[in-house]
């Protein structure tokens, strides 16, 4: 699976022009929206609920990846899909029982995924991969949009690639990478095995807007993939 897919953040979107970020987002080529829920516990920040996910929902109809950095995700996991979340991603750091929320969300009828932070080993999610359809590597410690990518995020990448080939599940399972990609970060992640590239600022706050930052983003990947020298 080497096709890339491109998931804007809205979190580096104007709040109070969301439904126009989106679709910007969208003609610029955006295969996922990439929601950014957080809890101000779990991370010390506060952002978007089920309202403002519903609200995002009635201005595309890409899928929304819902990206849960919240305690006790289990609790409102039904209020966002319901709310529109097409793929739900918890944090192994937050789920004592996390093979249960996982199903729990297949259950509810959408995609789920595991994050890993940045201090967290890769292999704690081995024991789930029959369960999801996506491992979340954080490239950044998450909170906050225009961190700086931590560049040991390559070879853990590479240890979850290899993690889900022995798994046999390689065609079903995408490692997705969140915080600090941009068209500098985005060849190593690709060439190590991330195909779905999370991107706040470099699609929101680049010049140019969302229409030609996403085509930027996408085509660095792709050069860095047909690249024999990088690979
Ligand atoms: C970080 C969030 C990210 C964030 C990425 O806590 O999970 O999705 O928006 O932002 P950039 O691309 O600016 O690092
Ligand atoms: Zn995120």
């Amino acid at each position: 699976m080497t096709d890339i897919l491109i998931a804007p953040s809205v979190l580096s979107a104007d709040f109070g022009h969301l439904d126009r970020d989106v679709r910007l987002a969208e003609e610029g080529g955006a295969d996922w929206i990439h929601v950014d829920v957080m809890d101000g516990r779990f991370v010390p920040n506060l952002t978007i609920g089920p309202a403002v996910t519903r609200a995002i929902r009635r201005a595309t109809d890409l899928p929304l990846d819902v990206h849960l950095m919240i305690e006790s995700p289990e609790r409102l996991i039904p209020a966002f899909v319901e709310a529109g979340a097409d793929r739900v991603t918890v944090h192994q750091e937050t789920c004592p029982h996390l093979h249960r929320v996982v199903t729990q969300i297949r259950e509810a009828g959408a995609h789920p995924g595991v994050a890993v932070n940045p201090g967290t080993p890769v292999g704690t999610v081995r024991d789930v991969l029959p369960f999801i359809d996506l491992v979340l590597i954080m490239t950044v410690n998450p909170g906050f949009g225009g961190q700086e990518f931590i560049a040991t995020s390559n070879r853990k990448i590479a240890e979850a690639k290899e993690m889900i080939e022995d798994s046999g599940r390689a065609g079903e399972i995408r490692i997705q990478v969140d915080g600090g990609i941009d068209p500098s970060t985005a060849p190593s992640v690709v060439v190590e095995g991330a195909s779905v590239l999370v991107a706040g600022s470099a699609v929101y706050r680049a010049q140019g807007g969302p229409e030609i930052a996403i085509p930027e983003l996408r085509s660095a990947a792709e050069r860095a993939l047909a690249s024999p020298t990088l690979r």
